[in-house]
């Protein structure tokens, strides 16, 4: 499979911003500025906790999915402050990321966690967004790939070949996020080529040419093109530019111009 027939992904990753009435605001318009590109691309937002059932209404009558930042392995019971699968499902959430940077290293998230969060994820029928990436301090040490294949491995590990096809791999190198600096897209495709190569490991070639693998870290509508146009290069998941619905459209077009 190649890049042109994988279906492109395109996420917002809304973080702990806004309130509310903006939220529903940014819904609104989001869904207003994609349109009919949801025909062509898997889009989706994903706004905090509080905020799902608002924005989920909000995008009702669109091909915008909604998403969730994060979720807890546990199907239910006494895990409070917990949010679990089933319930994501029933605020109409129809993606969870796992392992985002700011929760492995703001939040202290292992790789045993994100694998959990991930699995319950993918056998609750929804699609998981597993993030991986290394820091600054490690690609200057030379760990890129090195941390990129233990992420990968190890987010991965115990799902089924059925469930991977439910699993969307983000390139997030850390260094990149929040930051306004961007993998060039020779480097971001060298990951992501060498990120197809550990699931072709874990699953086979087949499974490996299937899996969407989108790059995050400071993509924004000027820059979005040029990586989305490299063939490991399936989408992109977008913090800052996606609080925006004119920059997060912007991006979104990119990504069903370099589909077709
Ligand atoms: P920025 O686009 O703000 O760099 O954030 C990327 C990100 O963390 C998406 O999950």
């Amino acid at each position: 499979m190649t890049s042109e027939q994988r279906r492109p992904f395109v996420g917002g990753n809304w973080k702990m911003n806004g309130d509310r009435a903006q939220g529903t605001e940014l819904a609104r318009a989001v869904a207003s500025e994609v349109g009919q590109l949801t025909d062509a691309v898997d889009v989706a937002v994903f706004p905090a906790f509080p905020y799902l059932s608002g924005v989920g209404g909000a995008l009702a009558d669109s091909g915008v999915m909604l998403g969730s930042q994060d979720v807890y392995h546990q199907p239910d019971g006494a895990f409070t402050g917990e949010v679990s699968v089933a319930m994501l499902a029933d605020c109409g959430a129809r993606a969870v990321l796992a392992g985002h940077s700011e929760r492995r290293h703001v939040i202290g998230e292992d790789d045993r966690t994100v694998n959990k969060k991930a699995a319950a994820t993918v056998a609750g029928g929804m699609i998981s967004v597993l993030c991986v990436g290394e820091s600054l301090g490690q690609r200057e040490a030379g760990e890129t790939d090195r941390v990129n294949e233990r992420q990968t491995r190890l987010g991965l590990g115990g799902i089924s070949p059925e469930d991977l096809q439910r699993v969307v791999i983000a390139y997030e190198p850390v260094w990149a996020i929040g930051t306004g600096k961007t993998a060039t897209p020779e480097d971001a495709q060298d990951a992501h080529a060498k990120i197809r190569a550990v699931v072709a490991d874990l699953y086979g070639e087949g499974p490996a040419s299937a899996i969407r693998i989108i790059y995050g870290g400071s993509m924004k509508p000027a820059n979005a093109e040029a990586l989305m146009a490299m063939p490991d290069i399936d989408g992109g998941l977008i913090g800052g530019a996606s609080l925006e619905a004119a920059d997060f459209g912007t991006i979104v077009r990119a990504g069903a111009a370099v589909a077709r």
